[in-house]
């Protein structure tokens, strides 16, 4: 039940910081030492390629930054309709990324892939699912049902979920040392505060921002480094909702074309992980009369969240990413839809199964 939240959209926004507790309440005693990969009995591996669609590909990528970061795993992302054999070997682990578990994309590149892998592990919030069914190693995100159709809780769950096993296998293939695991470990622990931190700073401010944009047609999503997928996020969010067109770059790209859309007052929201080459970037944006928003760092738009290097960090989470600014994307998504009258549980054209190819 929705309870006292206007749509399922907000509670499930809401639920974030203490899905995040539960999950790591959870997993957290079975990191370090390794044993949360080994119960998977998941075969060897040299290299990952991460499998999945919209939203789950977005949470594979920072799962496979997080393997190839801290791990130096070699790693690609696999866009599910465009999988092709010809990328994998016997040396290749599939992760499988899937809410549902139920997506046709996933289940037809499975059958090209599989045969051609080292084996399959699937992170799914229903482990019933057919994707769940046909993997020997099955990660469930543990989130709990989702009503919107856009995912929300579900990403948070499956990032937290798919980088806790990183973390584990990294420790139980002997390629980190205990010590590093469990700071790796603590950085996950934080995660719950920051999401609650980002909650509630982002209810403040993004409604005025939201207010200042309303009739913009067109926005920019801009990150670097670990911050660009979730510009890509962030862009996807707004996509579905609002029915606004919305694009993402890693920041150094927009100089090579990009730049050329903004104008007066065109919105470029930044994810600000800290990256010091990002002010030659957004000084780009205003000097053409761009409004920038920035998420996170010193002195941004929306503050205290995203990975700013103000943060002290233990394990070097910013090598993976900033997971807590995909909550004022989600709320700007969803500001900027309802106060465009939409509907932010079922948005037109979109199901929250995709069970067609
Ligand atoms: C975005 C969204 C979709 C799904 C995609 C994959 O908000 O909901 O992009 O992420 O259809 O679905 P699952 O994760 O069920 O395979």
């Amino acid at each position: 039940e929705r309870g006292s939240h206007a749509d399922y959209m907000a509670k499930e926004i809401d639920e974030q910081p203490a899905i995040a507790a539960r999950i790591l309440d959870d997993l957290v005693p079975h990191i370090a030492d390794g044993s949360l990969w080994r119960s998977l009995e998941a075969p060897a591996f040299e290299r990952i390629a991460v499998l999945g669609c919209g939203t789950s590909l977005n949470a594979g990528r920072v799962i496979a930054r997080a393997f190839g970061a801290l791990g130096g795993i070699p790693t690609v992302s696999v866009v599910a309709s465009e999988a092709s054999e010809t990328i994998l070997d016997p040396g290749t682990l599939i992760l499988a990324l899937s809410q549902s578990g139920e997506t046709a994309d996933i289940l037809r590149a499975l059958d090209q892939l599989e045969p051609v892998s080292a084996g399959l592990v699937a992170v799914t919030n229903n482990p019933a699912s057919s994707v769940a069914r046909r993997a020997a190693s099955v990660v469930d995100c543990n989130a709990g049902p989702e009503i919107g159709v856009a995912a929300t809780k579900t990403f948070v769950a499956q990032v937290i979920t798919g980088v806790a096993v990183a973390v584990s296998a990294l420790v139980a293939t002997g390629r980190i040392d205990r010590s590093r695991a469990a700071d790796l470990t603590d950085d996950l622990r934080r995660l719950p505060d920051l999401l609650a931190q980002a909650l509630e700073v982002s209810k403040g401010v993004v409604p005025g921002i939201v207010d200042e944009v309303l009739d913009r047609s067109g926005f920019i999503f801009l990150g670097r480094g670990p911050g660009v997928v979730f510009a890509e996020e962030g862009a996807l969010k707004l996509k579905e909702i609002s029915y606004r067109w919305a694009e993402h770059y890693p920041a150094g790209e927009l100089k090579h074309g990009p730049l050329a859309l903004v104008d007066q007052g065109t919105p470029v929201i930044v994810v600000d992980n800290g990256d010091p080459r990002l002010a030659s970037n957004l000084s780009e944006v205003a000097a053409r009369g761009g409004r920038v928003i920035t998420i996170g760092g010193a002195g941004s738009t929306i503050p205290a969240v995203g990975m700013s290097m103000s943060r002290p960090l233990v394990g070097g989470m910013d090598r993976w990413g900033p997971l807590e600014a995909v909550v004022p994307l989600q709320l700007f998504a969803r500001e900027l839809a309802l106060r465009l009258g939409l509907d932010v549980d079922k948005p037109r054209n979109l199901a929250k199964s995709v069970t067609v190819e």
